[in-house]
C-alpha cells in the first residue's frame, strides 16, 4: 500500500473561511507556522453557492504573509472572466467547479495558460464521468464532501467511494486528489486509504483560536492520514 501512495505527497490545507476575518494576515501566518502545507481559499459569489466570501483583492492582501501554496477554490459562475485576476492575486492552484458552466475544458485551458495548476471540483451529487474528457488538463481534483457554500457542515460519507473511483480513473497521472468539507482526524484515515492526498479543513483546524491549537489540530489530521498510508508518524 505504501508504494501505491509514493508519488503524491500529503498536504494539509487549512481553509481560511473558518479563520477570524478581522485579522486575516495574522491567521495566515499562524497556520503557516502551525504546519499547513497549502492555504485553501474559498471564493463564493452568492450565485453558484448561497453565500458570499471574498475575492482576488483580499487574496492579494493575504499573499505577502506566507510563501505556502495558495489553493483557490472558486465557487463562482461564470469563472472565466475572473481567472486572470486570481492568477495575478497570487493563487498557485485555481480550481473551478465542473457544474459552474458549460465550458469546463476552456476554463482549464485558460488556467494552464496563466501558468497555474488547474483543478476541477465535483459537488457531492456530480458523477466522476464529468472528469473523463478533461483529464489531460487537470492537475488536481477537489472532491466536495459537503454541499459547497458553508463551513462547519457534516461530512458526507459517499465521498470515500468517490475518491476510490477517482484514484482508479487518474492512476498513473500526476493528479492530486483533494477532499473538502467536514474533514477532521476522524475521517482523514479512511479518506487517505481511499486515495486522497490533500485535506482541506476549516473548522477542525481553526478550533481553539491559537497557533498552538492550530498546530495540534493540523498534526492530528496529518497523523491520521499518514497512519492510513502506512507511513511513519
Ligand atoms: C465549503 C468550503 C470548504 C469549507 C470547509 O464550501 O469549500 O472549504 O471551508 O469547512 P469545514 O472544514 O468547516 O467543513
Ligand atoms: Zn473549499
Amino acid at each position: 500500500m505504501t508504494q501505491a501512495f509514493a508519488s503524491r505527497p500529503l498536504a494539509i490545507a487549512p481553509s481560511i473561511l473558518a479563520s477570524d476575518f478581522s485579522k486575516l494576515g495574522e491567521e495566515v501566518r499562524a497556520v503557516d507556522a502551525a504546519g499547513a502545507d497549502w492555504i485553501h481559499l474559498d471564493v463564493m459569489d452568492g450565485h453558484f453557492v448561497p453565500n458570499i466570501s471574498y475575492g482576488p483583492d483580499v487574496i492579494k492582501a493575504m499573499r505577502p504573509h506566507t510563501k505556502k501554496i495558495f489553493d483557490a477554490h472558486l465557487m463562482i459562475s461564470p469563472c472565466d472572466p475572473y481567472l486572470e485576476a486570481f492568477a495575478k492575486a497570487g493563487c498557485d492552484h485555481i480550481t473551478v467547479h465542473a457544474e459552474a458552466g458549460p465550458h469546463l475544458h476552456r476554463s482549464l485551458q485558460a488556467i494552464r495558460a496563466l501558468g497555474k495548476k488547474a483543478g476541477v471540483s465535483l459537488n457531492p451529487g456530480t458523477p466522476i464521468s464529468a472528469l473523463e474528457y478533461v483529464l489531460d488538463l487537470v492537475d488536481l481534483v477537489l472532491v466536495m464532501s459537503v454541499n459547497p457554500g458553508f463551513g462547519g457542515q457534516a461530512f458526507i460519507p459517499s465521498a470515500i467511494d468517490k475518491i476510490r473511483d477517482i484514484r482508479a480513473m487518474t492512476a498513473g497521472r500526476p493528479i492530486d486528489i483533494e477532499v473538502d468539507g467536514g474533514v477532521g482526524p476522524d475521517v482523514a484515515g479512511p479518506l487517505a486509504a481511499a486515495g486522497a492526498n490533500a485535506f482541506v479543513a476549516g473548522t477542525s483546524v481553526f478550533r481553539g483560536g491559537t497557533q498552538e491549537a492550530y498546530k495540534n489540530n493540523i498534526a492530528a489530521i496529518r497523523n491520521a492520514a499518514l497512519g492510513a498510508r502506512g507511513e511513519a508518524i
